[in-house]
């Protein structure tokens, strides 16, 4: 795993961009496995701007967004579709047949999972996967559980969670109480891992995901098994980290 240790949030959307925008013009026809979060927006900003500028073109990218709340339609304005057209799909050339984000309204969650997760497979998987991390170490929507979930499927969201994405909401009784999400084998497929992080409160997460025990209580433990993992975080997010190695 490679870390680079950024001062704050900006340095660490700034580099993160930089990575991405490298695959882009490596391989303008990539496909991109895309998350949403307030740890990738400024990374998102950046893009938009070097697109804006005349510096990178999305005309042939393909897309996967890692999951959808269950139960958010589209045009819902906490839906993860809705966070990517307005963070990102709207301001650049990304052909929006080519977008790919779980169906939050699907009648059948299941068939849904098995579609999405076909669709991904057909793609080809990520060639770069941007993750964020929740608290609780979790990775898309894959909560600490009892085992690494291979594929795409529904899960219930932790309570950690739904009080952490609570200020996204009018209240926390108004957060889906369960979510469409890659597995952990579909994100572990993705020929490179992209992990930006920052804040103390992800101190903990980041600390066990590095140097703890591979576990599914800490989903992000898994990619220590990756062969190609960029974690960029700030120091605030690497405090515990660095205190250790001290
Ligand atoms: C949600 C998303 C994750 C994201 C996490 C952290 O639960 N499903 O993909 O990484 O939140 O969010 P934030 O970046 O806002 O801390």
């Amino acid at each position: 795993m490679l870390i680079y240790q950024e001062k704050d949030y900006n340095a660490v959307s700034r580099r993160a961009a930089w990575i991405i925008a490298a695959q882009v013009v490596a391989k303008p026809g990539c496909v991109l496995g895309l998350a949403t979060g307030s740890s990738p927006v400024g990374t998102y900003q950046q893009l938009v701007q070097w697109h804006k500028q005349g510096d990178l073109s999305f005309a042939e990218v393909r897309s996967v967004n890692l999951d959808e709340y269950y139960g958010l339609a589209p045009d819902h304005d906490q839906s993860y579709r809705y966070f990517m057209q307005a963070n990102l799909f709207d301001h650049v050339d990304i052909d929006p047949e080519n977008t790919n984000v779980p169906n939050g309204l699907a009648k059948d969650a299941e068939a849904e999972c098995l579609r999405y997760e076909q669709k991904v497979a057909e793609l080809g998987y990520a060639d770069l996967q941007l993750l964020g991390m929740g608290r609780n170490g979790h990775i898309g929507f894959n909560e600490p559980c009892g085992c690494f979930p291979v594929m795409t499927h529904l899960v219930d969201l932790a309570e950690s969670t739904i009080e952490a994405n609570a200020r996204f909401f009018a209240s926390a009784g108004d957060v889906p109480r369960q979510a469409l999400t890659m597995g952990i084998g579909t994100i572990m497929k993705a020929r490179k891992i992209l992990v930006v992080v920052s804040g103390e409160d992800k101190a903990d997460a980041v600390y066990k995901a590095v140097c703890g025990p591979v576990t599914p209580e800490v989903p992000a433990s898994v990619l220590q098994l990756h062969p190609d993992v960029v974690l960029v975080a700030d120091q605030a997010a690497l405090s515990k980290l660095t205190e250790a190695v001290q």
